[in-house]
């Protein structure tokens, strides 16, 4: 008797601590981007749902597409809105510009059963050195229109502006490549700090991308296992600090730069983290899933780095693969969501951070098209064109799996050009006109895909009515006080 009741004890308090970090931890949810550069999107209703099931309560998008302000209406989930780097310029010359914004995107979703807003984020890696500067002097402008705006709808306290930063802003220098020596790149130290300023005069949080995927990318010399949590590499030393993987190194190297410019506790979000699986060697969903699992647990433990303790804020990138993405960056740049272009989870994630392995549920009643595919005919015998078609076919689809260390590298020429006119042809809904490529493909009812390497069917996109199906006569109304 006596026993149990030691054991009821026991559950009680376990069970009562659980309950105070559930109620306490409000940053232990896992957050997660979601990107729409896909020539076919998912129907937004169904993929709410599905974020729902699976647990994630925090979302960052690229924009404010009204389909996906109206799928997200009606749940708790909390939304990290995004100014494109296009609308920068205008929005930092015209604070009317700002104000309309801030109306159309955020003022007209919040009514109960809206849309739980709780931060904007003005522009995208503006600072990015790729972008030449275009960015640098509209920043700060447009996040103080944005937040006057916010003020004056009576929004100030609510919602938080923030600007999402590429880790290429701060550095540590090749002869003291350690955390302890990072600062901001010189040409944009001023600028940088005068944001940094802004935030934190309002409360705001500094949002930073970082990728050790990146490390890896090109570096043979990298230390394969550093890019991980697991701790199976030699630890970097940093005076007294020691650190088991780069992510943690990287990340102390923001925190000793905003100490140097003189906000050491300036709140910090990880705006994107993550691991692509196709595109690279070392893209592949083996390395994802230890990256992102060892990641999201490490997180949530509340270790923290070295120089910050605590739980972080962070959104993983992403969550559904972009077949229309740049591959300017490389080939990976299409590959790095959690979920495949059709919504199904492309390996088990445990996203609330315990020990055990809990499948994630895909995106569910997605229409596939006819199980159809077009293939290089294996009677055409002139195949002068062949090397064209492919590469007609490439440019105007997907073809970033066929490259070196991808799923489909290892297909014959034949494949190849199965898998070029396929993937042009499910691109394009398949349309018989588009399996043609000047009589060397033909349509195929058996599934062509080898092992490993996938022949994806298109799903049923929504037309562009469906896609607005359900948006509120709240919304339509408050758009038209807008115009009024
Ligand atoms: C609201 O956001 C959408 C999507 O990003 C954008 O196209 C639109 O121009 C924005 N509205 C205003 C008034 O700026
Ligand atoms: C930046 O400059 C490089 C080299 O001059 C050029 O190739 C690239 O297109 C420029 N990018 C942008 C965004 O202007
Ligand atoms: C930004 O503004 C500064 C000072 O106003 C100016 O010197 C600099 O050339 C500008 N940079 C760009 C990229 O426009
Ligand atoms: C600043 O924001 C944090 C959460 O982001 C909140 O806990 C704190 O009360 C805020 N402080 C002020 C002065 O508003
Ligand atoms: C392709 O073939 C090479 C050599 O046979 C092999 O090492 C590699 O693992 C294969 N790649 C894939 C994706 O099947
Ligand atoms: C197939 O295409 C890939 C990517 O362009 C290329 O690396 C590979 O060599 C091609 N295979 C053959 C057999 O031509």
């Amino acid at each position: 008797m006596a026993q149990e009741n030691g054991s009821n004890h026991r559950y009680l308090a376990t069970f009562l601590i659980s309950l105070v970090s559930l109620i306490s931890n409000g940053y232990a949810w896992v957050g997660v981007n979601w990107g729409t550069m896909a020539t076919h999107q998912l129907p937004p209703k169904k993929v709410v749902k599905m974020l729902m099931e699976n647990g994630f309560r925090k979302l960052k998008l690229f924009d404010a597409d009204d389909s996906i302000m109206v799928a997200l209406m009606g749940t708790d989930i909390e939304v990290m809105l995004a100014i494109p780097n296009v609308m920068l310029h205008k929005i930092s010359n015209t604070p009317k510009a700002a104000d309309s914004w801030v109306y159309e995107n955020v003022t007209c979703y919040l009514f109960t059963g809206g849309v739980n807003i709780k931060y904007v984020a003005v522009g995208n890696e503006p600072f990015l050195k790729a972008y030449n500067g275009t960015y640098l002097n509209k920043t700060l402008p447009a996040l103080k229109n944005i937040q006057t705006s916010l003020y004056k709808a009576g929004l100030g306290s609510k919602i938080k502006v923030t600007v999402p930063f590429n880790a290429d802003i701060y550095y540590s220098p090749d002869l003291n490549p350690l955390p302890s020596a990072g600062d901001f790149r010189p040409e944009i130290r001023d600028l940088t700090i005068e944001i940094i300023q802004f935030l934190y005069s309002n409360n705001a949080t500094f949002t930073v991308n970082i990728y050790p995927f990146l490390s890896l990318y090109g570096n043979d010399n990298f230390p394969f296992d550093f890019a991980f949590f697991d701790g199976k590499n030699k630890p970097l030393q940093d005076g007294k600090a020691v650190y088991t993987n780069v992510f943690d190194a990287n990340l102390d190297t923001l925190m000793w730069a905003l100490d140097k410019a003189g906000y050491p506790d300036l709140h910090v979000t990880v705006g994107e983290v993550g691991w692509p699986t196709d595109g690279d060697k070392n893209a592949n969903a083996k390395n994802a899933k230890r990256f992102n699992q060892g990641f999201i647990k490490h997180a949530l433990s509340g270790n923290g780095t070295p120089k910050r303790k605590g739980m972080m804020d962070f959104y993983l990138f992403s969550l559904i693969d972009e077949n229309a993405k740049s591959v300017a960056p490389g080939n990976f740049e299409r590959h790095w969501g959690i979920f495949e272009f059709d919504g199904k989870p492309k390996y088990e994630l445990d996203i609330r951070g315990k020990h055990k392995e809990n499948g994630l549920v895909p995106v569910e009643g997605i229409k596939y098209l006819k199980k159809r595919w077009c293939v290089l005919d294996p009677d055409a015998t002139n195949l002068d064109d062949l090397a064209h078609s492919i590469d007609y076919a490439c440019t105007k689809s997907d073809c970033t799996a066929l490259g070196y260390g991808s799923t489909c590298n290892n297909l014959s020429l034949q494949g190849n050009a199965s898998y070029a006119f396929n993937m042009y042809y499910q691109v394009n809904n398949q349309m018989d006109w588009d399996c043609d490529f000047s009589g060397l493909a033909i349509i195929t009812h058996e599934d062509p895909s080898e092992k490993g390497c996938q022949f994806p069917l298109m799903f049923a996109s929504g037309s562009s009515f469906l896609l607005h199906e359900g948006l509120s006569m709240i919304l339509i109304f408050c758009y038209v006080l807008a115009i009024a």
